[in-house]
């Protein structure tokens, strides 16, 4: 059964027992301590808390998941995929344990011919939690499962979370019995290849907070409901269904190893089980960047981007292995397109983007691999010369860090130079960056727990934002916090008082608020809260406003007089000129953004953008540097559209009818249902924003780029200046003109021809000056060749040049020299009085010095004792430099009687 006929029948079954159909959600959702979407049921977490009511009591989906986890294990074992498609059935406080138990079985079960996948029970195990009596008794009478056939498993294996805070609860897991040709009798318990887990049903009724490990968490108390999530892996029904051995030759995946095949020298399942490997990465790992580039993200060093580009670099350094020479990744994303683009359309629409996003970074990695190869022989000739043949672990974890370089990779290098590695100390290098990222990831998590203070405030609702219509608001103090604990009042004696501690930092949290929070590239609001009333006098600068959870504003302030209680009625206002400010930057960014795809077309896509008052940052995808005309015609489009004086326009729609508009949405963004668009200029600019805007364009005022520039593979970033700063700026500009104008005593407009014309003339004085230079020191030569000696039988020049002469110039003059001497054995010995007391000289002897045993780098020693230097080189040449000008004499006299002892 292909694929397509497996999603498709899961979906039916669970429709037709009433479940509303829903669409994966992207793999990327907004939750900093989640990097991709890895379980059906992370789109329904807000449903599982109870913090969003669900618009249906029961749902399905087939959704995208990423697990990066087990990345080694990719292709070693016959199961493991970083891209799954998992199939879910979902119960919001419906449906509980019997009839998840047997809608799962009868869809298992069921004929073919009845829309089942018609597995053979007898085949089937199931695991539960250890406790859960109810639900062995279950798997007996619904499903008929003899006892024998159901294991009791504990926390690690049959208590399912998302391994972070949130929904969770024990689980029920359904395994397929593949036979004993893979493996031994026993169970899931005994042997997890023969046993293969196919469907995980979480009966989940239980919310959880921090943990360290699978079977190590706090559990914080039952949900407000008992729910449904269950978990079919779509790729291990299909291995089953079209008895193939691993998921890696089902019918999705199996076309990306056979392009493989076709341009590698040995093929797929020809013995070698290395090989085997490589094929299975490949094929694994093409699609899961297919379908995280199609979420939106970009290859980059850190996080989302750091997984994409390690998934591309293993396949490129997979193929390799597998004697593949030419660029791969073009054929590897057109074969995802074929086989995915029926279940997943976007990798077809968006194909282009995807596929210049691989392609790009193949082409990047490839120069990397030929920096890391120049690296590695360097490394490999240096172990040689030093008469070891161990390659040391230090190198090895260079090439892996800096170059991408997988230890087989360089095992394989090694062993093809003739060396071996030093893989336990590469190990513990490993080991330690580990450690390293370990402890990162652990202190990023202390950050979200301390939200946990805010967590009350949360729940109690959304903030409102008046700051559309209003820029001061009469509002309520909801909460008070310092340093993140919430304390009942905050007042100025407490800052100043000798005997209170210092308040770094201190947060209000109000029922409504003018004051904008950043968010959307926009920064945040500055302004005021005041009290009225009995709290009259009381003041407090707001510096920042942040949100958290999305929904709740929290205004960062210091406390300049007064008290502030939680409950008091207050007065917060936004400094109306910054806000003023703040609009011009956030709809210039509109107007740039506008700008920059009608010159550069549509892929030119949105990777961020900050801005603040008088100033604007855009980044975008592109690969390349702008030209010179590209960049001004954006220039030229924004400001003929501020110009234009558009009317700027905002209104709330269904997120699908503002995209059919052509709204542009932020990829890998999670827009709810509905959403705000900002339209400037009719089809000019449409977006969707939440940020605040100038009413018409005009009053955006003039918009100067200041530049383009690169900010990491594939990502360019336009700067400017917006309003009164753009002005500032021009005239400053214009200011600098004005100054050179002055200096070099034309009118500006000639400021161009007059420095062209400068520029030429001092070239010509530099070659001037450089012939000179050379005359000088062909004159020098000369002068010094005409006073050469004859000391026994030897011609020797030993002289004191001029002061200032550098190395070169002494090694120059002594190559002509010597060339000037004719056959006769010559020694010429040149040393000066060089920059910052330096003593540079530089010896030299034809073949016939040499023949009497005259070697320059002997003769050097005699030098460099004299002038407290070192020097060495050749038999021919030789120099070095010392530090005290006082022994030059001495230094040529014992040089003299160095040559005349030959
Ligand atoms: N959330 C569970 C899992 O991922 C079942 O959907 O296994």
């Amino acid at each position: 059964m292909q694929t397509h006929e497996i999603r498709k029948r899961f979906l039916d079954h669970f429709v037709n027992a009433g479940h509303t159909e829903v669409p994966s959600a992207s793999v990327i959702l907004d939750d900093p301590n989640l990097l991709f979407v890895n379980a059906g049921m992370v789109q329904f977490v807000p449903f599982f808390l109870g913090q969003r009511t669900p618009p249906y009591a029961t749902a399905t989906s087939v959704q995208k998941c990423i697990r990066t986890p087990d990345i080694d294990e990719v292709g070693i074992t016959t199961r493991h995929n970083t891209f799954f498609q998992m199939a879910g059935n979902f119960s919001f406080g419906d449906y509980f344990k019997r009839r998840a138990i047997e809608l799962a079985w009868t869809l298992l079960t069921n004929p073919v011919s009845e829309g089942g996948y018609g597995f053979d029970p007898e085949r089937l195990w199931a695991t539960v939690f250890y406790d859960d009596d109810e639900a062995v008794g279950l798997w007996q009478e619904v499903a008929g499962l003899p006892s024998e056939r159901i294991q009791r498993r504990g926390m690690a294996d049959n208590y399912w979370s998302m391994g972070i805070p949130g929904p969770c609860g024990p689980c029920s897991e359904i395994y397929y019995d593949r036979g004993p040709e893979y493996g031994i009798e026993g169970g899931p318990e005994a042997n997890e290849d023969r046993y293969i887990e196919i469907w995980n049903l979480v009966f989940m009724q239980n919310e959880r907070g921090e943990g360290t490990s699978k079977d190590d968490f706090e559990i914080l108390g039952p949900l407000p409901r008992k729910n449904i999530d269950t978990g079919m892996g779509v790729e291990r029904i299909a291995c089953l269904l079209q008895n193939v051995d691993n998921v890696y030759e089902t019918d999705l995946v199996r076309p990306v190893i056979d392009t493989v095949a076709a341009v590698a020298p040995r093929g797929y399942g020809q013995g070698s089980h290395t090989d085997d490997v490589r094929y299975r990465i490949i094929a694994d790992h093409s699609r899961t960047a297919a379908i995280i580039i199609g979420d939106g993200v970009t290859p980059g060093n850190e996080g989302r981007g750091y997984v994409l580009r390690r998934l591309l670099r293993r396949i490129i350094r997979a193929a390799k292995l597998l004697g593949v020479d030419q660029p791969i990744m073009s054929e590897l994303m057109t074969t995802v397109r074929d086989a995915m683009g029926p279940s997943y359309p976007e990798l077809v629409t968006d194909f282009d983007r995807i596929h210049r996003i691989a392609v790009a970074e193949e082409t990047a990695f490839n120069r990397t691999l030929v920096a890391g190869s120049r690296l590695f022989d360097e490394a490999a000739q240096s172990t040689k010369t030093a008469g070891k043949s161990v390659l040391s672990g230090t190198d090895a974890f260079t090439l892996h860090d800096t170059y991408g370089f997988p230890i087989d990779l360089t095992l394989e290098m090694a062993a093809e130079a003739g060396l071996s590695v030093d893989e336990l100390g590469f190990r513990e290098l490993m080991a330690e960056q580990r450690r390293r990222a370990k402890a990162d990831a652990a202190a990023r998590k202390h950050a979200h727990a301390d939200l946990s203070a805010y967590r009350e405030l949360v729940d109690s609702g959304p903030t409102e934002f008046t700051g559309f219509n209003e820029l001061s608001s009469e509002a309520k103090i909801l909460g008070i916090f310092v340093d993140g604990k919430r304390v009942p009042v905050v007042s100025h004696h407490a800052r100043s008082g000798n005997e209170a501690p210092a308040l770094d930092r201190v947060e209000i949290v109000l029922d409504r608020t003018p004051l904008y929070a950043e968010s959307g590239g926009q920064i945040a609001d500055i302004g005021t809260i005041s009290g009225t009333g009995t709290g009259g006098g009381a003041k407090a600068a707001v510096t920042d406003v942040q949100k958290i959870a999305k929904t709740l504003f929290v205004h960062r302030v210091n406390v300049e007089s007064g008290e502030f209680v939680e409950g008091d009625t207050v007065t917060a206002a936004v400094d109306a000129k910054w806000r003023h400010g703040a609009t011009q930057g956030h709809s210039g960014t509109h107007m740039v953004h506008a700008a920059l795809r009608q010159v550069l077309g549509p892929n030119a896509v949105q990777a961020g953008s900050l801005n603040r008052p008088g100033y604007l940052r855009f980044d975008f995808n592109w690969q390349g540097a702008l030209s010179e005309q590209q960049r001004s015609d954006i220039e030229l489009i924004t400001n003929e559209a501020v110009e234009a004086d558009y009317a700027v326009n905002t209104f709330h729609t269904q997120l699908e009818k503002a995209k059919s508009m052509g709204a542009m949405a932020l990829f890998g963004e999670a827009y709810p249902e509905e959403v705000r668009v900002v339209e400037i200029g009719g089809p000019f600019s449409l977006e969707l924003c939440g940020g605040t805007h100038v009413h018409n364009s005009a009053q955006i005022g003039p918009v100067t780029l200041l530049g383009e520039s690169s900010v990491g593979s594939g990502v360019r970033r336009v700067e400017a200046y917006v309003g009164l700063d753009s002005f500032k700026h021009l005239a400053k500009e214009r200011a600098l003109l004005a100054g050179l104008a002055s200096s070099l005593k034309v009118p500006s407009e000639e400021v161009p021809g007059r420095v062209a014309t400068l520029v030429e003339r001092l070239k010509v004085a530099e070659r001037e000056v450089e012939k000179m230079r050379l005359a000088t020191a062909r004159a020098a030569a000369a002068n010094a060749a005409a006073g050469a000696e004859t000391v026994g039988r030897v011609r020797l020049v030993a002289q004191r040049m001029s002061a200032g002469m550098t190395a070169n110039d002494l090694r120059s003059l002594v190559g002509d020299i010597r060339a000037g001497l004719g056959s006769e054995p010559a020694v010429i010995a040149l040393i000066a009085e060089g920059d910052n007391g330096s003593v540079p000289y530089v010896v030299g002897t034809n073949t016939q010095a040499q023949d009497l045993g005259l070697r320059a780098n002997d003769l050097v020693k005699a030098l460099a004792s004299a002038v407290d230097g070192r020097g060495g080189g050749k038999a021919d040449l030789a120099q070095g430099s010392g530090k005290n000008p006082g022994g030059i004499e001495t230094a040529l006299a014992a040089l003299r009687a160095e040559v005349a002892r030959s």
